[in-house]
């Protein structure tokens, strides 16, 4: 007994629990993951795996991401980013969803199905029925030889390596940092984008692992966060462009881990309903950094506090307009807008996993949920 304790405790890395330890790993698997793949000083992206269809990428119609789950919201941060950079149409589709239409698929798509487990039933069977209707596929998965990978044309793993806790957190990043090198590779396919802006771009994310570290380094500001909103029975995420699937990220994470009822939508949604559900009793996360969305945020942001809401931002290090408003604010490094995801996701990582450990739920095995969901 007292053996296997042990070599659990080994296992985590002495961390707590799997999911806190796999938060932690995220400066290095993102490393990982670009390894080999940027050429800051070049301005160039190297994806070994889609390589063979580095023709076909220069005249495809569109793109059709098919996940579930967290992976799901990896490919809604991937729509923005291809479309902004490789200005190709982007549809972002539920795997489930998808194999029980009839949709429209040609010679000319390229279907990318995103799975960490690379074994969702649904994911496979929505990449059967695309392959039958001629489409290319291209795999985004985290475990190697997995069903998804076999099945597809090509691929790019996103070496995270195993993740434990059934919520995904590294494998998500890991995902998110996939698409965005797709993004950048196929606009350099394309032409959409120039040598010395990918220079530019790649540079920055070669650092995005030290940022990420220090967005870590809020844990203890977090914690207390946590503790102020843990006994809450609702919570809303908003935010808007690519902070959109952040939020729904961080409210799926909530509510997965934590059994809280959480709520992930589009910033401007909120007077379209979810705005009747505000009082005093109600937490709402902001992604509320520095960019383009930003103004309008802070509008949003003002509408919650109107109405006696708590407001918890999520803020770029340095910022005072947001801080007279919110009630708690955590910052993260400032990054290009496509950066975003990538840090803003952290500490609500982070809060989700304080919160649920403050409640007494099993952080890593919750109730109900499965690693890999083989089932349809
Ligand atoms: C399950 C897991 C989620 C995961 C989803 C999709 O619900 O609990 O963490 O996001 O499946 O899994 P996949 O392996 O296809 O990414």
């Amino acid at each position: 007994q007292e053996l296997q304790l042990k070599l659990e405790m080994l296992e985590k890395g002495g961390f707590d629990h799997f999911m806190l330890k796999e938060i932690y790993e995220q400066p290095r698997s993102i490393k990982d993951c670009m390894r080999g793949r940027i050429y800051p000083e070049e301005g160039k992206v190297q994806l070994g795996g889609i390589k063979e269809f580095a023709e076909k990428l220069k005249n495809i119609d569109r793109i059709i991401i098919v996940a579930c789950g967290t992976s799901w919201h990896a490919g809604l941060v991937g729509e923005y980013l291809i479309e902004e950079y490789a200005r190709i149409p982007v549809e972002v589709e539920y795997a489930s969803e998808f194999r029980y239409r009839n949709p429209i698929i040609t010679e000319k798509d390229v279907v990318i199905a995103i799975s960490q487990s690379g074994e969702t039933a649904d994911t496979m069977a929505a990449i059967e029925m695309a392959k039958e209707r001629g489409a290319t596929i291209f795999g985004i998965c985290n475990v190697a030889g997995a069903s998804i990978p076999r099945l597809t044309h090509a691929g790019v793993y996103t070496h995270a390596g195993p993740e434990i806790g059934v919520a995904s957190t590294k494998a998500f990043t890991a995902q998110v940092t996939v698409l965005t090198l797709m993004a950048f590779y196929m606009a350099q396919q394309k032409g959409t984008i120039t040598t010395s802006k990918l220079i530019e771009l790649l540079t920055e994310l070669d650092h995005i692992p030290e940022k990420i570290q220090v967005a870590l380094a809020s844990n203890d500001l977090i914690k207390e966060v946590a503790e102020k909103i843990k006994d809450s029975t609702n919570c809303l995420f908003l935010g808007r462009g690519s902070g959109f699937p952040v939020a729904l990220e961080g409210a799926l994470k909530l509510k997965e881990i934590s059994y809280i009822h959480a709520e992930g939508y589009p910033a401007a949604e909120m007077k379209h309903g979810p705005i009747a559900l505000i009082d005093e009793e109600m937490p709402v996360v902001f992604i509320a950094t520095q960019n383009s969305s930003y103004e309008k945020v802070i509008s949003n942001i003002q509408e919650v506090k109107a109405r006696k809401g708590k407001v918890i931002a999520i803020v770029t290090q340095g910022d005072t307009e947001v801080k007279k408003m919110a009630d708690y604010c955590i910052e993260i490094p400032d990054a290009n807008e496509a950066f975003l995801p990538l840090l803003a996701t952290i500490p609500l990582q982070l809060l989700s996993y304080h919160i649920a450990v403050m409640r007494g739920c099993n952080v890593d095995q919750p109730r109900n949920l499965a690693k890999s969901v083989t089932v349809e």
